[in-house]
């Protein structure tokens, strides 16, 4: 069984692309959110990225759940699957896989805000498992939560956040966002995170600057979207692309360096824009994580940290926390 919830419109996804441009470029330094990366081209792109020799997440989290996805099921013990950012689907077939094998699963939310994407990639896995309804929900998770459905009758539910999405945030935006994910969950709920490592920062760089520019691409084809989105005129070759350590933080920042002084004018937004020759808009961070910082990030949340799970070159985790009790107060670095 398949249904899929359209809780966001194509007019509200205008709405926030306008507003993230139109605050993001005028600020100082200038900055873009990387949701607006994944349009069919860049989401394609993204597919590419996955599969470079440099970009070692995927595969390593993948390794995990061949290895431990049935460990995962097991100690979850959950009924619904509710996965936040639901991507291409295969590690979400694995985990899925495991967690009917261990016989409790009846209900799978796959939660992304790309409507398209997520409706074909449910279909296909309702019909290939049809003794679990499919619930896909089109909504922006970061802000949304509430609106997805939540264990039924105290039923033990797990929710996924895979691939190190939540890498996307900083440390700010991740405390209020695991506080979010706590509030919607009861007690005894699990909550599965997928998180890249701090490793070689040598290893990291390559990973966001691979040696045939598929990353390159992906890091412009925002400009492309704003173009065609809002009708602006930048020229994307105009921008090189950097990845660069932020050792402080410990994550990786993606940015689009202007190679000359360079005018846009967004026509949808009425605005213009100018760039001095060298100057950066800041269009991602990747967060690296340590377990004990982590562990320390979901404590504050109101998870107890449970079992941690790596590939054998220890690049990737994937950990299982348990919501217990309510969050405590926000602690402000
Ligand atoms: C999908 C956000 C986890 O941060 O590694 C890949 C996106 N950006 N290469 C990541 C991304 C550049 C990716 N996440």
């Amino acid at each position: 069984m398949f249904r899929i919830d359209r809780k966001l419109t194509t007019g509200d996804l205008d709405k926030a692309l306008r507003q993230d441009v139109t605050e993001g470029l005028t600020f100082r330094p200038k900055q873009l959110p990387p949701k607006w990366f994944y349009d069919t081209h860049g989401s394609a792109l993204f597919e590419d990225i996955t599969q470079l020799p440099e970009y070692y997440p995927t595969r390593a989290e993948r390794t995990i759940l061949e290895r431990h996805a049935d460990e995962i099921a097991e100690v979850a013990d959950a009924k619904t699957l509710v996965e936040l950012g639901s991507g291409s689907g295969i590690k979400t077939r694995l985990l899925l896989a495991a967690m009917r094998r261990h016989g409790r699963l009846s209900r799978f939310v796959p939660v992304d805000v790309s409507g398209d994407f997520l409706a074909e990639s449910a279909a296909r896995l309702a019909e290939d498992h049809p003794d679990v309804e499919v619930h896909a929900v089109v909504c922006d998770f970061e802000k949304h939560l509430d609106l997805l459905p939540t264990g039924e009758n105290d039923q033990p539910l797990l929710m996924a956040v895979l691939g190190s999405t939540i890498g996307n945030q900083d440390p700010r935006q991740r405390a209020v966002f695991l506080r979010e994910i706590r509030t919607n969950l009861h007690v005894g709920d699990g909550l599965l995170l997928g998180v890249d490592l701090v490793k070689d920062p040598v290893r990291l760089v390559a990973a966001y600057d691979d040696a045939q520019g598929i990353t390159a691409a992906f890091n412009r084809n925002v400009l492309s979207v704003i173009n065609r989105e809002l009708d602006a005129d930048f020229d994307t070759m105009a921008f090189d692309h950097l990845a660069i350590w932020n050792t402080d933080e410990e994550w990786i920042e993606m940015r689009l360096r202007a190679r000359e002084n360079v005018h846009v004018h967004v026509g949808a937004l009425d605005l213009e824009v100018d760039f001095t020759a060298g100057e950066e808009i800041r269009t991602e961070i990747s967060a690296k994580f340590r377990r004990e910082g982590l562990a320390d990030e979901l404590e504050t949340a109101g998870f107890a940290p449970g079992p941690w799970w790596t590939d054998p070159d220890g690049d990737f985790a994937l950990t299982l926390a348990t919501a217990v009790h309510a969050p405590s107060e926000l602690r402000y670095g």
